[in-house]
């Protein structure tokens, strides 16, 4: 399918029945599908309708019986633990079927629900494969939510078991799961049957006798079982993310769209074939990591590094390097908030050259905007192809990429290229009307979406419609804004919701004004995203308290970061609260946060005709700077 750009993409919207039926043939089916696509509702477009398969089976089964057994498909390298350790085909095999045993043993079965609240350890693949391998629905929870996220997960997934560990370890601290994991099925009515436990050597827990089981001794004892078939249509997981309310989105992905769509992407975009070492440096709590670390690798019969570390301090800047070096990696994925924090601490790139980097083929960066400056730093440090392209949880693999594996374009910085074949991107005003080259406006993909895409939220039909079909009919929306320049290059600039980025992390600023808005000595609230050198964005509360709140605003403010801290977790780098006399609003009663972020970015801005009182942005200017921002 290699030739021109143009010509590939045109073939993918003129006749997508028969370029993903030439995709498909890359798939071991079952039963093969009766057809292509089914998208007599494009709503809830079908692909290849009748097809049965198992997507664990196309992961691993299928090349150990093709000869590959012995090749390794996962190497662990765990710069926290001082681990590095290899798992051929065969051997992560031989333990995704005991663990699928054990996990049917407990009465997992079709659709059943297994939710993962792992670190970055192998059995956390193995959990997940196992699940598919049953025909089972896995989701992750990412280890860096707190037990209030990870109750609404538990309690929406309804799961039957729960893989978990002992804990997870971050830089300068060990992070106990278990107790984050008892609060959260305290708060829940769908308890879990049980708990599977891994125990961790550098925080072993006790396991509660009626409930919990050690994973080593279950694993033991079980016995492998094969793939059960699954249709096309069936749910493999379900991935939560943040949407505008606090409530996050449980995201389904398909089986057989999914399997085809990120074979076709490791050929066509990321330019990977058999044998070669692909390494995501994400986390499989979050989509790239389902998507690239764990299945279109092993789809594909590469081998995928899983990474149990950061970026610097474990143990600095350049341990991405000493990974490229000894696995020999080909292919590179990283987020740009870790290559800023490299640049940050080795801005002159000595670091890459102590380092022999002669297997590296590209970088590629997604989950931000990748920002010029740090791509140009990119180049210069490796001399390879960096390549930033946009996705979403929603979509599961790019929707614009520079596709080396169908031809290599010239890069522009802060432009992920151009939209990836099978998506049909178009800019929209606000009244639904196409836009021109050159004008910004909300980026949607006309529908039917390509195979791999979302087709529905779990559980959740109108949820899905309201989010993102109903505001321009006919399309996708994707809430990123952006235009299309003179040469068809797409640049996407910036959320049309309330999501903010923090560190290639999305979170909702609703789900922390949700926390906020509980404190007793509140009385109202806004959470705005700022931009950060580092992490891209940082959410800063403002609140109003209540009248005759008799603590200081100082302790407020400080109870308001452990209580997001506690709620939502860590992650959300919640730090800074300014606590203001009221908040900007229009006449209506709309809180101005967009007026807010401009402020604290020192951006210019228009004060809104329909503010209700302009003085209150000197205010707010003022409690911004006393906390070091609006200069
Ligand atoms: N489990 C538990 N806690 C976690 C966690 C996990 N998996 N991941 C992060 N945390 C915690 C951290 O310990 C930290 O806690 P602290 O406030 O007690 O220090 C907090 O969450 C914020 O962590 P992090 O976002 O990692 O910020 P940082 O300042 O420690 O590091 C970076 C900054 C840029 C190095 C780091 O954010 C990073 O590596 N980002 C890349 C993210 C990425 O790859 N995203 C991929 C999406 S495609
Ligand atoms: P997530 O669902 O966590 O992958 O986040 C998806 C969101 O991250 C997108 O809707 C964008 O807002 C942002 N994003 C991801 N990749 C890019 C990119 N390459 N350029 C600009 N924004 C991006």
């Amino acid at each position: 399918m290699t030739g021109s750009y143009e010509d590939c993409y045109a073939r993918s919207l003129r006749n997508p029945h028969h370029f993903w039926a030439e995709a498909a043939r890359e798939i071991e089916w079952v039963r093969r599908p009766r057809a292509v696509l089914n998208d007599s509702d494009p709503e809830r477009a079908s692909w290849f309708p009748g097809g049965k398969l198992n997507s664990c089976y196309n992961a691993l089964d299928l090349h150990v019986l093709a000869g590959r057994g012995e090749q390794t498909a996962l190497v662990y390298d765990s710069p926290v633990t001082q681990t590095v350790r290899s798992y051929t085909y065969r051997e992560v095999l031989e333990r995704v079927s005991k663990l699928a045993g054990a996990l049917r043993a407990l009465g997992v079965e079709k659709r059943d629900r297994v939710l993962l609240y792992m670190p970055m350890v192998p059995e956390a693949v193995f959990g997940m494969l196992a699940a598919a391998r049953l025909g089972a629905v896995h989701s992750v929870v990412f280890g860096g939510f707190a037990s209030g996220e990870l109750a609404q997960r538990i309690q929406h997934a309804a799961p039957k078991v729960v893989l978990t560990a002992s804990c997870g370890i971050e830089p300068t601290h060990v992070v106990e799961y278990k107790p984050l994991l008892e609060a959260a099925i305290a708060r829940v009515s769908n308890k879990p049957a049980h708990c599977v436990v891994l125990q961790r050597p550098e925080r072993p827990v006790s396991l509660l006798a009626e409930r919990d089981l050690d994973w080593g001794a279950l694993e033991a004892a079980a016995s492998p079982v094969g793939c059960v078939p699954v249709e096309a249509k069936d749910p493999l997981y379900i991935l939560y993310t943040s949407g505008t309310t606090g409530v996050p989105k449980g995201v389904v992905r398909d089986n057989g769209g999914h399997a085809v769509a990120l074979k076709w992407s490791m050929r066509h975009v990321y330019d990977v074939r058999p044998g070669d070492v692909f390494w995501a440096a994400s986390d499989i709590g979050w989509v790239v990591g389902h998507s690239y670390i764990v299945y279109a690798p092993l789809f594909s019969g590469c081998t995928t590094i899983l990474y149990e570390g950061k970026p610097v301090a474990t143990p600095d800047a350049g341990s991405f390097w000493r990974v490229v070096e000894q696995h020999g990696v080909h292919t590179m994925f990283a987020a740009p908030t870790a290559l800023r924090a490299i640049k940050r601490e080795d801005p002159d790139a000595v670091l890459p050259l102590r380092r022999a980097l002669g297997s590296l083929r590209a970088l590629f960066l997604a989950g931000e905007r990748a920002d010029p400056e740090t791509v140009a730093w990119c180049e210069r440090a490796l001399g390879v192809p960096v390549i930033d392209h946009w996705w979403q949880t929603e979509t599961g693999w790019p929707i614009a990429a520079n596709c080396l594996g169908i031809e290599r374009l010239p890069v522009k910085h802060g432009s992920p290229t151009r939209p990836v074949p099978g998506y049909d991107v178009r800019v929209l005003d606000d009244s639904g009307v196409e836009l021109p080259a050159g004008q910004t406006g909300h980026l949607v993909i006309k529908l039917p979406l390509p195979p791999g895409c979302l087709r529905t939220l779990w559980e959740n039909d109108a949820g899905y419609e309201q989010a993102y079909l109903r505001r321009f009919p006919g399309y996708y929306q994707t809430s990123d804004a952006g235009y299309f320049d003179a040469d068809g290059y797409l640049w996407v600039m910036s959320r049309t919701d309330d999501i903010i980025n923090v560190a290639g992390h999305r979170l909702s600023t609703g789900a922390m004004e949700e926390v906020i808005a509980a404190h007793p000595d509140v009385a109202e609230c806004a959470v705005a995203g700022v931009k950060d050198d580092l992490k891209g964005q940082v959410p800063v509360g403002f609140v109003v308290l209540n009248a005759g709140v008799s603590c200081s605003a100082g302790d407020v403010e400080r109870d308001l970061v452990a209580r997001v801290r506690e709620r939502i977790g860590p992650v959300a780098s919640f730090k800074q609260v300014c606590v203001v006399q009221r908040l900007p609003k229009t006449r209506s009663g709309k809180v101005l946060r967009g007026t807010m972020r401009k402020i604290a970015d020192s951006e210019p801005y228009r004060t809104p005709p329909t503010i209700d009182d302009p003085a209150v942005l000197d205010e707010i200017r003022e409690a911004l700077r006393a906390k070091g921002y609006a200069r």
